[in-house]
């Protein structure tokens, strides 16, 4: 890995073994792209990329008399000069102008990276990265710009974010500001998005790319279950097992925007960033904006190495504590076995069956608190209610501690309904226009959290909960969009900041916990997956992945989930049949099957099961806990799609390659068909494996494959659909 400043040409290689990615100072003073892909020679002067011609009807800058931004590859644009793309920013000065020069001034190189303020980033010390930060002047605006750059030494990553400050006298606004841009010289590409809804979440769409543009974006405060803020491009035969393609993750949980754009001479923008609309940031003297960050990832090996990348960045150089690369407990949480329902003992009659499963952490959900006892009431009072908890969280905690579990608890802190202490005594403190209707979501309106006062009460009430219980878990859940977003705090001039000041008071309240309570296992979620995002899994290193429980539908949500996000994110639970949201009964074996590629639990009541299933699910914990190393942090192939086929299939293998685990999912079974054969991945070609008694080599499970059983002939004896088996392949002692 190493960053190259060639002074003659001004230009910059920034390299590993894998990448490249190499700009310049324009004839502008702005910076350039010249390459991005695989790791090329460095070169003291690749000028002749350079387009110093014009074409007709094409805006020269006066200056070179021959140089056009539109022409060539830009690396952070903007509009009003000679680009005519969407820009990657733009300023408003005092007097009502839009255009901006930004001018190369200087540069620095720094071995590792260093943290964002205030917001979630990868991170790296000396050796594992080095950061290129190009700085630019306008003189005319009074205002500087840094462009960060940062190559791991180990991925094919860059990350990327930008700083503005306003170094001169009077108010400038920002009303945009994105965090990359990346222009690609040909367009020869299709774009891959992972869109959904509530119980639906993160299903990959793939579209062609062409001429005008494609692009997804939340304007929901939330970065949404209908568009992830993970997008892919690819060349058209890129598959999971070859071709190339390019990932770009934003590490950040609230309104985004990602988009790629096709002009008419080739170029192909693309930009990622918080979504402009609804987005002014004023800037005072001396004041900054720092843009959150965006993980850019390369391959030519296919999806699955593309994937494969981000989970080892997010579980080596993201996540971060004592939750990071250690394997997750199993968990069992009453929420569809009582829904708000319950008072200790019928948690403690969940919580000893679980004990006898072999359960490790009971998570008692919604309900604990103030007048909770459905919906319509209680958020945002967090006391405990006496009824259902006579001895407080501390008191049930410790009772469960006792039976040898650990306590986890269900938070909400950024809600609150209207019927609710807090709200009452308080409602100003929530988003709410004046003079308009405040539209409800779950019967709950969203607290103010661009408020330093309203996240540090909110806090402070949690924090009591907490401190004299022995609460090893939260699952912090957030369970509708911002509507009517104002801030009665701010001034009219100010409104523009709210969304984004609302999610920097949510991560401010997620590093007080960090702080207070480093030991505590966080997932986030919200309405199951509608906040999967890299920011979040800076503080909660687990995702609730979707309320939709169902095991055949879950295959489809944790594939899509996985292109972006590693399996040790993914919270996976089996729960009871028929299932709460679809309806379908699946049996406990494919259940598990499913929830053991995730970070596996239970949602249900084991009192309510036959004993002979309940013998299945010690076995299964019994698995899990022996292999959950592999399952939650091995390489994981996604081997047969479930949105192509009527079988899925995926397998993790470890490191060292000596021991993996495959899963086959019969979706639909279908009638007089062959089992046939299915080609594994990423075991060592002479390694002999151990499966099923037999003995089998490891090129010859890649390429010739593994035969399948007979899926048919089972569904008919059992006299069920949806049959699944998951099998642990090992070499020969
Ligand atoms: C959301 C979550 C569920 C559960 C309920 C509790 O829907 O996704 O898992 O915690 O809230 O109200």
């Amino acid at each position: 890995m190493n960053i190259i400043w060639h002074s003659d040409s001004k230009q910059y290689h920034l390299y590993n073994d894998k990448i490249s990615y190499i700009m310049g100072i324009t004839p502008t003073g702005d910076l350039g792209g010249i390459y991005f892909g695989k790791r090329i020679h460095d070169k003291k002067d690749m000028s002749y990329v350079v387009n110093r011609f014009g074409l007709p009807n094409v805006a020269v800058d006066p200056d070179t008399e021959s140089y056009s931004m539109e022409l060539n590859r830009q690396e952070y644009p903007a509009f009003g000069t000679t680009d005519f793309g969407t820009q990657a920013y733009e300023i408003e000065l005092a007097n009502g102008s839009r255009v901006s020069d930004f001018v190369y001034a200087s540069h620095k190189i720094k071995k590792g990276k260093a943290a964002l303020n205030g917001l979630p980033a990868t991170y790296a010390d000396k050796n594992e990265a080095m950061t290129l930060e190009v700085c630019f002047e306008d003189e005319a605006a009074g205002m500087s710009l840094i462009l960060s750059y940062t190559i791991f030494d180990k991925y094919p990553v860059i990350t990327r974010h930008a700083v503005f400050k306003n170094t001169g006298r009077s108010v400038t606004k920002l009303t945009r500001a994105l965090s990359a841009c990346i222009d690609l010289p040909d367009q020869d590409y299709e774009w891959m998005q992972f869109s959904g809804a509530w119980a639906r979440e993160r299903i990959p769409e793939v579209r062609r790319i062409s001429a005008g543009s494609v692009s997804i974006e939340s304007k929901r405060g939330a970065s949404s279950a209908n568009q992830n803020p993970f997008v892919i491009i690819k060349r058209p035969n890129t598959d999971d097992f070859s071709g190339e393609a390019m990932g770009m993750s934003f590490v950040y949980s609230g309104n985004f925007i990602a988009q790629a754009e096709c002009d008419t001479f080739g170029r192909l923008r693309l930009l990622m960033g918080i979504n402009p609309d609804r987005f002014t940031w004023p800037l005072k003297s001396g004041e900054t904006f720092e843009t959150p960050e965006v993980v850019i990832a390369w391959t030519d090996e296919g999806l699955n190495r593309l994937s494969q990348t981000y989970h080892e960045l997010y579980n080596n150089n993201l996540v971060r504590g004592k939750w990071k690369n250690t394997p997750r407990p199993v968990l069992i949480n009453n929420w569809e076995a009582t829904f708000m329902d319950f008072d200790e003992e019928r948690i403690l009659e969940i919580a000893r069956k679980g004990k006898e499963a072999g359960v490790e952490l009971f998570v008692l959900d919604d309900g604990w608190f103030g007048s909770r006892n459905d919906d319509y009431s209680g958020l945002g009072d967090w006391i405990e209610n006496p009824d259902k908890l006579p001895q407080g969280i501390a008191g049930l905690a410790r009772k469960v501690n006792a039976l040898g579990m650990k306590f986890g608890l269900w938070i909400e802190p950024e809600m609150v309904n209207p019927d609710s202490n807090l709200f009452r005594r308080h409602p100003e403190w929530v988003l709410a226009t004046p003079g308009r209707k405040s539209s409800l979501g779950r019967h709950q309106l969203v607290l103010d959290f661009s408020r330093d006062e309203v996240v540090d009460h909110i806090y402070g009430m949690l924090k009591k909960v907490l401190k004299n219980a022995p609460v090893s878990y939260i699952k912090w859940d957030m369970n509708r969009s911002l509507t009517e977003v104002f801030s009665q705090e701010l001034s009219a001039d100010e409104q523009g900041m709210v969304y984004h000041k609302y999610v920097m008071g949510v991560y401010r309240m997620y590093e007080m916990f960090r702080k207070d309570f480093p030991d505590i296992l966080f997932e986030s979620c919200s309405s199951g997956g509608n906040r999967f995002d890299a920011g979040m899994l800076y503080y909660a290193p687990q995702a609730w992945c979707s309320d939709n429980t169902d095991a055949i539908d879950r295959i489809r949500i944790q594939y899509g989930t996985s292109f972006g996000y590693p399996i040790s994110s993914i919270g996976a639970h089996v729960s009871a049949v028929p299932n709460q949201q679809t309806g379908r009964s699946v049996s406990i074996t494919t259940r598990a099957n499913v929830a053991y590629f995730g970070t596996f639990g239970y949602e249900l009541d084991l009192n309510h099961i036959s004993d002979e299933e309940f013998e299945k699910v010690k076995e299964q914990i019994g698995f899990m806990k022996e292999n959950r190393e592999l399952l939650q942090f091995g390489t994981f192939y996604r081997l047969r799609s479930p949105f192509e086929k009527d079988q899925a299939a995926w397998m993790v293998v470890s490191k060292d390659k000596k021991r993996a685990i495959f899963g086959l999912y019969c979706m639909r079974s279908n009638v007089n068909q062959l089992p046939g054969f299915i080609k594994l991945a990423g075991l060592d070609d002479d390694l002999i494996y151990k499966l099923r008694g037999e003995k089998y080599y490891g090129d010859e499970l890649m390429n010739l494959g593994l035969a399948l059983k007979e899926l048919n002939t089972e569904s008919l004896a059992t006299g069920q659909d949806f049959i699944s088996y998951v099998e642990v392949i090992e070499t020969q002692e």
